[in-house]
């Protein structure tokens, strides 16, 4: 399939995945948050083209960092934003998924972002609202933004993503940033890796075309980027790993393993990070190695990008 040059760059009304999009429709967002990496650097940073737009963060699971960078790209673009956190939603007092999301469609807004604890919430949501609904992370399913900003933070250090070696590992079996990054990374060319204990290891990461490895030593040879993960301990139902010493041990980013890499690996996570249990603080600080606040700056950029690309049409803009 090529690219049709009379529809527009990015023709989907939500962005719930990455999983179906094609290579040019995820480049073009990655084109677009550049000049937001410009504009977020400037000591004025604020561009308006999202004025008088009401834009709704639904945050119906604890996050920090991403409903905090979701509120900045928002405001930096001038929406009007307003954050629903889970603690003082309806849900808990028994309203169904459905009502939710036709009280805040209620509301008239232009654009929503959910995260959800259950995987195919915010497509469900999705079908019932009148505006765009972007993915901030459901259940074990997607996270989008998380991959694009990966993506992006990835093609600035090392200049392009097509044929690089990432190796993602630690708890693949119940993460969403793994998922959408095997769909983006694999989309675009790289040759990924899912580095795992066989108990974190889903059966899918060889169906959408990444390689398993049970070990850390041999999964992390000659690798570009290394993307670790948290161990989602909140996700698990009884035991995955020994314990976390014992994880730490076998799959612990630490200075010595990260030997076995490409001399100038880039080493990522999507935070929050447990110290000690994935990653060794001397990997995580280290400032030429590792790209984790760099992840973070990237994330608003990304953000502002989907932001403005998805409410485009009801702006009267292509
Ligand atoms: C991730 C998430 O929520 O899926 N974090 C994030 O969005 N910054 C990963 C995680 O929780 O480990």
């Amino acid at each position: 399939m090529t690219r049709d040059p009379e529809a527009p760059a990015f023709p989907h009304p939500h962005l719930l995945g990455i999983e179906g999009l094609y290579p040019w429709e995820i480049s073009c967002l990655l084109d677009e948050a550049e000049q937001w990496v410009e504009a977020g650097r400037r000591a004025r940073k604020h561009d308006g083209r999202l004025a008088g737009l009401t834009q709704i963060n639904a945050f119906f699971e604890n996050s920090t960092r991403t409903l905090l960078s979701f509120e900045i790209a928002g405001k930096r673009l001038g929406a009007d934003v307003v954050n629903l956190a889970a603690g003082s939603s309806s849900l808990k007092k028994g309203e169904t998924l459905l009502d939710t999301a036709l009280t805040l469609n209620a509301m008239r807004p232009d654009v929503i972002v959910i995260r959800h604890e259950s995987s195919g919430a915010v497509a469900l949501i999705a079908e019932k609202v009148d505006c765009p609904v972007l993915n901030a992370g459901d259940g074990r399913h997607e996270h989008p933004t998380q991959a694009l900003l990966d993506a992006l933070t990835i093609r600035r250090r090392k200049g392009r993503i097509e044929g690089l070696r990432v190796a993602i590992c630690g708890d693949i079996l119940h993460s969403r940033v793994a998922r959408s990054n095997f769909h983006l990374l694999t989309a675009l060319g790289a040759e990924v890796r899912a580095v795992a204990p066989p108990t974190l290891m889903p059966a899918f990461v060889e169906r959408l075309g990444a390689t398993a490895y049970t070990d850390m030593a041999a999964g992390l040879e000659g690798a570009d980027v290394v993307m670790m993960l948290r161990l989602q301990l909140e996700r698990m139902e009884g035991a995955y790993v020994p314990s976390t010493r014992e994880y730490f041990r076998a799959f612990g980013l630490t200075r010595e393993r990260l030997r076995a890499a490409g001399p100038d690996v880039l080493v990522m996570h999507p935070g929050p990070m447990n110290r000690g249990v994935e990653i060794d603080s001397a990997v995580a600080d280290d400032i030429q190695r590792s790209a984790i606040t760099e992840q973070v700056e990237m994330g608003v950029a990304v953000r502002m990008a989907c932001l403005d690309v998805l409410t485009r049409a009801r702006r009267g803009e292509g």
